[in-house]
């Protein structure tokens, strides 16, 4: 399944990509079209679609919600209190693979789309660059709590995460705000 969903989902990215910068963008400089698709790439060789695009129910099972983009947690999914776990038991997610809850809190996958209230259509280059380097929002804010791997997406070159953040500002705007991150204490009670 994982190898037909991955490339399903890489062809439709890659589709949306060329939708969305072939001809209302046929404004975008070469440079950045190149930047973009191979930010698609990267986006959905590295892990970035796995999480911060819902996972829903098909017919033949889990698959990705293509038409909610990299819109993160889906703000209508109240996820409530976590079970209490035990043993080598120590973090549990969401079926949308978009919550995660374990010692250090309950953390919910940000939306990465381009809306300027909910997502990152505010943020800069170097803003996006700065979060993924430092493990802090936009470089600057609270520390990115896990399973979010910036430790190893911050290792990436500067042009490929300038590529994933070309990708990311190319796609339509999918209005979603996402849940609060949640302290231990608060998910607790
Ligand atoms: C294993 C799941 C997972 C993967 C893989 C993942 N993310 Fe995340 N990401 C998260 C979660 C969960 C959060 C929210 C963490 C928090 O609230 O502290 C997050 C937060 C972020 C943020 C910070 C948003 C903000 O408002 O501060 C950025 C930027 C981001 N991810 C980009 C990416 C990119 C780019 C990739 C791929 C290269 C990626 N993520 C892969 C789970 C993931």
């Amino acid at each position: 399944m994982t190898t037909r969903h991955t490339s399903s989902v890489r062809a439709a990215l890659a589709a949306a990509v060329l939708a969305t910068t072939l001809p209302p963008a046929a404004a975008l400089a070469a440079g950045d079209a190149a930047a973009s698709a191979r930010g698609a790439y990267i986006a959905t060789t590295s892990g970035c679609v796995d999480c911060h695009m819902p996972t829903v129910m098909g017919p033949k099972g889990p698959e990705k919600a293509l038409s909610l983009g990299l819109s993160g947690h889906p703000e209508s999914l109240v996820m409530g209190t976590p079970p209490a776990l035990s043993g080598n038991w120590v973090w549990v997610g969401a079926g949308t693979v978009t919550a995660f809850a374990g010692p250090w809190g309950v953390s919910y996958a940000a939306n990465l789309t381009p809306d300027k209230e909910t997502g990152i259509g505010n943020w800069r280059e170097e803003d996006f660059v700065a979060a993924l380097r430092s493990g802090r929002h936009m470089g600057v804010g609270r520390p990115i709590m896990p399973p979010m791997p910036w430790e190893l997406i911050g290792k990436m070159s500067d042009d490929d995460l300038k590529a994933i953040y070309a990708f990311l500002q190319s796609q339509p705007p999918v209005r979603n705000r996402v849940p609060d991150y949640q302290p231990p204490a608060v998910a607790a009670q």
